[in-house]
């Protein structure tokens, strides 16, 4: 496995982390590109439940190289207190297995108190982030107003820089918001005292991934939220600021496009999203409130309830063929024992025409599911580990999901932990 991406094929929280942890096994370098602390990846390992926010994946097993690459946007609070708690808990953390990139860009406080202003500012029309600073950060970034893991190394450039950026924040936060503003020399305080403390991790990651590529060694490039997600093909405006699939990869971890040997989507047997935004196969009813309760699917970053929903085939089908992957890996599939009816939307409905592809780029509200119905199962399958010990039903739903995605079916997940695993050696 010289070098795969894995990405979130619907709109994150797919259980990429406990796949990412389990292909860890395997792999010499996890690399994350994109997205920051909005991201939610929880690991059970031995019964102890980790949930990675800008760590990678990676982390629980020994000897791996853990990646945070320039194209995150990362709060070095939040990283020094997930550093900090993973130590507590006997996970060593070091310069060695984990790297962060003087690219990066930062998240200060001004940030995130800037996303929960414009969530409050927009209202009724609010995205429902995260609240971690994700937008404003990225468009700092983008106005070229940002600053970089590596400026907060230079006392010089650092006070120069935030002092800038304050200076306009601080504006919008009084004169828009009515907030008091921040106070320069505290907040170089703070992230001057966090850089130090990031110094011994910090270096050129994209040239140290690029050079053990070279030598031989495997990566694996870890994604965060989900295709639908992006920024770019995703449910704009209700997205994340960034590209959360295999097309992140090259710019965010500097990793040339050509070197990414392969991608694999990863889906739940059923479909959730956290926040606002357009949800074609949403159920509102008991069923997805079923759905939310054996599935326990409260968001691991902010334990908002997630609203559930069945599996859109048409989704899934674009983020598989927009990333080039080459097979999906299933999660959840436990969760739907017991429902006597499973359904799954294979195309959409605009004005009575029927639509295979995803419309990219056209808002989704005008577009409502066209369901196909799968008999369910009742038995209890989180101990199975053969695809033919599965009930007949649920494997024919297995297959049924990867006719109408048309992709294989590479691996089943049957449980939150490690070894509740069904491979299927495709
Ligand atoms: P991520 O953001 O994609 O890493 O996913 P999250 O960690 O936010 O959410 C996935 C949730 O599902 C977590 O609570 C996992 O422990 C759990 N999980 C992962 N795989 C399975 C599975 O196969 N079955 C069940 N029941 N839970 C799973
Ligand atoms: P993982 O990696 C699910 C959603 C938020 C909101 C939108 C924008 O755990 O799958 P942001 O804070 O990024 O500006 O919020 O994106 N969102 C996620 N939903 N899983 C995530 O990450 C998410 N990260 C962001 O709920 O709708
Ligand atoms: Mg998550």
């Amino acid at each position: 496995m010289p070098s795969i991406s894995v990405f979130g094929a619907q709109w994150g929280d797919e259980g990429k982390g406990k796949i990412i942890d389990l292909l860890s096994r395997d792999v010499d370098f996890v690399v994350r590109y994109q997205g920051g602390a909005n991201a939610g990846h929880t690991v059970i390992v031995g019964g102890e439940k980790y949930v990675l926010h800008l760590i990678p994946s990676g982390i629980l097993h020994k000897g791996r190289v853990n990646v945070i690459g320039n194209g995150l946007a990362v709060d070095p609070l939040a990283l020094m207190e997930e550093i900090q708690g993973l130590c507590e808990r006997g996970v060593q953390v070091t310069g060695e297995n984990l790297r962060l990139s003087r690219g990066a860009h930062v998240i200060f406080q001004h940030h995130r108190r800037a996303d929960q202003l414009a969530e409050r500012w927009l209202g009724e029309g609010r995205i429902g982030t995260t609240g971690r600073g994700m937008g404003p950060c990225y468009a700092d970034k983008a106005a070229r107003t940002g600053l970089r893991i590596g400026d907060l190394l230079e006392a010089d450039r650092c006070r120069t820089r935030l002092q800038a950026a304050l200076a306009e924040k601080n504006a919008l936060f009084e004169k828009v918001h009515g907030e008091e503003a921040l106070d320069l020399d505290t907040q170089l305080d703070i992230y001057m005292g966090l850089g130090d403390q990031l110094r011994p991790f910090v270096g050129d990651t994209g040239a140290e991934v690029r050079r053990a590529y070279d030598e031989g060694k495997s990566v694996l490039f870890e994604g965060a939220q989900g295709v639908m997600l992006d920024i770019d093909h995703g449910t704009y405006p209700f997205v994340t600021s960034s590209n959360t699939g295999t097309g992140g990869v090259p710019a965010g971890a500097a990793f040339p496009a050509q070197n990414i040997d392969r991608a694999i989507g990863i889906a739940k047997a059923y479909c959730t999203r956290v926040g606002e935004g357009p949800f074609p196969s949403e159920d509102h009813g008991a069923e997805g409130q079923a759905i939310r309760e054996a599935g326990c699917e409260y968001g691991a970053t902010t334990g908002r309830p997630r609203r559930c929903g069945w599996f859109d085939a048409v989704a899934v089908r674009y983020a598989l063929e927009l990333n080039g992957a080459e097979s999906l890996v299933m999660t959840n599939l436990d969760v739907l024992s017991g429902f006597p009816e499973l359904r799954a939307a294979v195309a959409y409905d605009c004005d009575g025409e029927r639509l295979e592809d995803f419309p990219a780029f056209t808002p989704l509200e005008r577009f409502s599911p066209i369901f196909e119905s799968h008999p369910g199962w009742t038995e209890d399958i989180t101990g199975v580990r053969e695809f033919a010990d599965l009930p007949p039903a649920a494997q024919s739903y297995v297959t049924w999901i990867e006719e109408i995605v048309g992709r294989p079916i590479s691996m089943l997940s049957v449980g939150p932990s490690r070894e509740q695993i069904i491979p299927r050696g495709l």
